[in-house]
């Protein structure tokens, strides 16, 4: 089996760690249980670039049991367990191309892996990967049915195809579904952003001034969980209804410029670019902490704050 992944031999951990993941996905059990019997997927080859972690590995499987061929690579080139991809190649057999912390041109080469089996199905979470193929690699759209987008940068992304008349095959929103946004986005993404903070900074959250940029789905999670923490909430919004909102729900609400002078913890959620650039970075105080929950890590314009710093450790 051709694959590309960083090491084997963290197999066993991965295969622990998915076994527990599935324990919390009944629906896909169920789904998984009739595709056994119905293989709905037989000769489908799918071509998914998907975050590559336990939930996404119950996933694949779960394709795979309904007939299907799948290739998996990253959806974004942090995001990747090492160890779930081990265990993805190693026990389920699912050829996987994907490395945590890959470059560019490797992210791409193995997005290319996926695409040299000629799919039938295409499963992004970003459209990097349909993107590809409506710039790269346009032969192979006679042979695709359809796809999935999950996130809603990708969606956006999408739908400008869509309104220039550019998009070359159908593809489903997943994200439009109502059991995505408002329950992943919301306090999935609330949670895992609380928790990556955490474990980066190991920062007691009360009595901190928490500055969210972005009131969508995703920051109305966010927000709610570092006030649950205790922290002093602030909202930054370009929407002036979904700015409202964040008055109504008790937070502060005002401009960038503004929060950066007190803010101790940023986080960007908003799909947009540069939400945080140089003349905020020469507001902030010393010490502040910036993250990105957006899709793109291009929230934050981290050339500019490579440009101002004298030096940089990890
Ligand atoms: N980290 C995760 O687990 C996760 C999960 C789902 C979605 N996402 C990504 O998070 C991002 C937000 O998704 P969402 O579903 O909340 O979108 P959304 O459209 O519901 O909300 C985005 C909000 O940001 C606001 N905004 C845009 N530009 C802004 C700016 N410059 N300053 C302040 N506010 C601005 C918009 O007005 C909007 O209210 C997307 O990139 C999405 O793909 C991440």
């Amino acid at each position: 089996m051709n694959y590309h992944i960083k090491d084997i031999k963290l197999a066993k951990k991965g295969k622990l760690r998915v076994e527990w993941a599935n324990e919390y996905m009944p629906v896909l059990s169920l789904i998984r249980k009739r595709f056994a019997k119905e293989k709905p997927l037989k000769n489908v080859k799918i071509a998914a670039c998907l975050h590559v972690t336990t939930e996404t590995a119950n996933l694949a499987e779960t394709l795979k049991v309904g007939g299907a061929e799948v290739y998996l690579c990253a959806s974004n080139p942090l995001s990747t367990q090492d160890d779930v991809a081990a265990t993805l190649v190693k026990d389920y057999k699912i050829p996987v191309f994907s490395i945590k912390g890959e470059d560019r041109k490797t992210y791409y080469a193995h997005m290319n892996k996926c695409l040299d089996v000629e799919p039938n199905i295409t499963m992004d979470d970003g459209a990097d990967l349909v993107s590809t193929v409506h710039s790269k690699r346009r032969n192979l759209v006679g042979n695709i049915l359809g796809g999935t987008e999950e996130t809603t940068t990708g969606i956006i992304r999408l739908k400008s195809l869509e309104k220039n008349k550019a998009l070359l095959f159908p593809i489903m929103a997943v994200n439009d579904a109502n059991t995505k946004h408002l329950f992943d986005n919301r306090y999935g993404t609330g949670q895992s952003t609380m928790d990556g903070i955490l474990r980066a900074t190991n920062i007691l959250m009360c009595g901190s001034n928490f500055i969210v940029c972005g009131y969508g789905w995703c920051g109305r999670g966010v927000a709610m969980r570092a006030k649950g923490l205790g922290a002093n909430v602030t909202v930054c919004e370009v929407d002036p209804l979904r700015a409202l909102e964040a008055v109504m729900d008790g937070y502060r609400v005002t401009t960038i410029s503004r929060a950066c002078k007190y803010g101790d913890v940023f986080v960007t959620v908003t799909g947009d670019t540069k939400v945080l650039r140089k003349e905020h970075f020469l507001l902030m105080k010393d010490g502040a902490i910036v993250a990105n929950s957006g899709h793109f890590n291009v929230e934050i314009d981290i050339p500019a704050l490579t440009n101002l710093s004298r030096k940089k450790e990890e």
